[in-house]
């Protein structure tokens, strides 16, 4: 996907306060133009409160936003030429679909000619072709996301806001309307900024994903830079289960960092660990899928720890299991059914469970 590396709309030190409640502080944003930004965090955190101010639904308590370089903070809504997809910004339920479509048009004084092209180009570009003439209420709950799609894009918005679009639908839908979604962001070229948190759907729509966590920006980058190398322990756990060891006396090593845990040495390679020199103590953090299943006698070779087999979970396409360490944390692993130990695996019985020096990642305590 090639971005451009220009600034499109800039939030800077934005922040709202409803009442007593600390929305949202200091959120400083640069939205690139033509990239899919994923805002995502729990429930509360600031998400839809972001795109509120974006849209210019919401006022914000301070800071401002800017579009091209220019202040936009209090520009009416209809004045952004932003499109918005929200929850409880339904479509009329007394128009046809055509009718819905064209809205937007019609708002903005477009000649009907103009609004029939437009209308029908929308209806074959979100795959609605033939069923312009329906009622919103003869649609599925997919197709009704689909003509939401197209009201919100038919008038070429610079920017389209998404407020968890796909939450009401089924998984299977829900997985259909991503691709669409992944779809229509390459083919339009509109900027979108999408919000979610579900971490999968994040991980897998997002050129960049935010992370928020009360009302604050935890983390900006790419879905692999968040999952891979999380630069707090919310944002490592939020994004999937994540082991973390309690390491210190971290120390540099040729090109490598080493630390210990319970004394015995840990490597990291350099490339994941650029600001590690100043944590100590750190979480160690290593992805489940990252650690393999050894038999005990390897124990030693390379990167890695000795645990205790407690628990197995066959979860289909992988098996999941629940380990154990001397010092009582947990280790989860994550390995391939096909992998050579697991038909004989027995609770209670040590192994060596290793990974290579690129997986472990340093968190601050
Ligand atoms: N109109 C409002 N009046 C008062 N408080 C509000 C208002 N809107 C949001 N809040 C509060 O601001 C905080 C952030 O809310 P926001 O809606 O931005 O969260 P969110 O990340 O979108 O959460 P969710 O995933 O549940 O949609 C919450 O504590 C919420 O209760
Ligand atoms: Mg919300």
């Amino acid at each position: 996907m090639s971005v451009s590396q220009e600034h499109f709309v800039d939030l800077i030190r934005l922040g709202k306060t409803y009442g007593e409640t600390r929305a949202l502080g200091e959120l400083s944003l640069s939205i690139k133009r033509g990239e899919f930004l994923t805002l995502l965090g729990p429930s509360g955190s600031g998400k839809s409160t972001t795109l509120m101010m974006l849209a210019g639904f919401e006022q914000p308590s301070e800071g401002r936003i800017e579009r091209n370089g220019v202040d936009i903070t209090h520009l009416p809504a209809d004045q952004r030429d932003f499109g918005v997809v929200f929850q409880g910004y339904a479509l009329f339920p007394h128009m046809t679909v055509e009718q819905n479509i064209a809205y937007p048009l019609k708002v903005r004084k477009v000649p009907a000619a103009q609004i029939t092209e437009k209308v029908g180009q929308m209806l074959e570009r979100v795959g609605l072709q033939g069923k312009g003439q329906r009622g919103i209420k003869q649609l599925s709950g997919g197709q009704q996301q689909r003509v939401a799609l197209a009201r919100a894009l038919v008038f070429e918005p610079s920017l389209l806001l998404l407020d968890e679009p796909l939450s009401a639908l089924d998984r299977r839908l829900r997985q259909e309307m991503q691709v669409e979604l992944a779809r229509m962001h390459k083919e339009f070229g509109t900027t979108f900024v999408f919000v979610t948190h579900d971490q999968e759907e994040a991980l897998a729509l997002s050129d960049r994903i935010a992370v928020f966590n009360q009302g604050r920006l935890e983390q900006l980058g790419t879905p692999q830079e968040v999952y891979e190398r999380p630069a707090s322990r919310f944002v490592a756990n939020f994004l999937g289960d994540m082991n973390l060891l309690g390491v210190q006396g971290i120390r540099r090593q040729d090109d490598a960092l080493v630390c210990d845990y319970h004394g015995r040495p840990l490597t990291l390679t350099q490339a994941t660990t650029h600001l590690a020199s100043h944590l100590d103590p750190a979480w160690l953090a290593i992805r489940p899928e990252h650690v393999d299943l050894q038999p005990f006698a390897k124990a030693g070779a390379g990167n890695g720890v000795v645990a205790r087999m407690e628990k197995l979970t066959y979860l289909g396409t992988h098996v999941h299991l629940d380990m154990r360490l001397d010092d009582a944390q947990s280790l989860a692993l994550r390995i391939p059914v096909s992998h050579p130990l697991v038909n004989d695996l027995q609770r209670g019985q040590a192994y060596w469970c290793a990974w290579s020096q690129q997986h472990g990642h340093l968190i601050s305590q």
